[in-house]
């Protein structure tokens, strides 16, 4: 696709990153990832995965090179409003579903709207605007979770907790999703299947996914492209339908 018409919502260019006296944890990495696209990010335990992500999304700094994540172009680390910028418009998903397990499911969807409105008014479903409570019934709706709205989320199995935790980053309608690693604490069946709704949801919503996985079949079945990472540098960054068995091989080899 030629650049005039793509919209880069996340580039790198010679990003360096290492933690204090480490060794370098990425070397030189330059990324573009376009509107839409599901990107699944993959290599070995350690290699700098969700290293990469806090990078793009300024949750750590790094030593050299330039990020462009939502229009916010930065170096080292963004400015505290080009942070709150970027979280506005963005949704996070982790291994950890991080639900309050006391309150019922309706209210931690509600709780994805903490920080981009309301204050207080956010903090619970019972005083949340009716609006808020609308609009977190509709993400329930789409992870297919309606009927739990009222159970307590320690009710839940941990399929149903994530679907929840998917909904609640939903509710803040983000143009970028982050995912590290959101199926990694589930069974095969519910993993695949808290992935396809995952999926399905940001492709609909025309949402750009960055998500991190160890299941290559995850990677092959539910991105568009996959990015692999290898001794802090891209080992391949190929179309999912493009990467073959021995490919995977090489990421995870020696
Ligand atoms: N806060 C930190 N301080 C120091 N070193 C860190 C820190 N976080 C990560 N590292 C190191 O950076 C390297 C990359 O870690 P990272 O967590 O990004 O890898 P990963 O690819 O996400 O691994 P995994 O597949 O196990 O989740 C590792 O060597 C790790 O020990
Ligand atoms: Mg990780």
């Amino acid at each position: 696709m030629p650049d005039i018409i793509r919209t880069d919502i996340i580039r790198t260019e010679a990003l360096k990153k290492s933690y204090a006296n480490g060794r370098p944890v990425l070397d030189n990495i330059d990324l573009r990832i376009g509107t839409g696209e599901r990107i699944a990010l993959i290599g070995s335990n350690g290699t700098g995965k969700s290293t990469l992500l806090k990078c793009l999304i300024g949750h750590t700094s790094f030593c050299s090179g330039e990020v462009v994540t939502l229009g916010e172009t930065f170096h080292a680390s963004p400015s505290k409003t080009q942070l709150q910028r970027i979280r506005q418009r963005m949704g996070f998903v982790f291994q950890s579903h991080g639900l309050v397990r006391r309150q019922s499911v309706l209210t931690n969807v509600v709780h994805g709207k903490l920080g981009l409105a309301g204050g207080w008014r956010a903090w619970h479903q019972a005083i949340a605007r009716q609006e808020f409570r609308e609009q977190a019934m509709e993400a329930l709706e789409q992870v297919n979770l309606t009927a739990k709205a009222k159970a307590r989320a320690d009710e839940l199995s941990g399929g149903q907790a994530q679907r929840v935790a998917i909904a609640r980053a939903l509710i803040r309608q983000p143009a970028l999703m982050i995912a590290d690693e959101p199926a990694a604490s589930l069974d095969p069946t519910a993993g695949r299947d808290v992935m396809e709704v995952f999926s399905e949801l940001v492709r609909k919503n025309g949402i750009t996914l960055v998500f991190t996985t160890h299941d290559m079949d995850h990677a092959i079945s539910f991105a568009d492209r996959i990015i692999a990472l290898k001794a802090g540098r891209i080992h391949f960054d190929l179309p999912a339908g493009a990467v073959s068995r021995s490919e995977i091989d090489g990421v995870f080899n020696a």
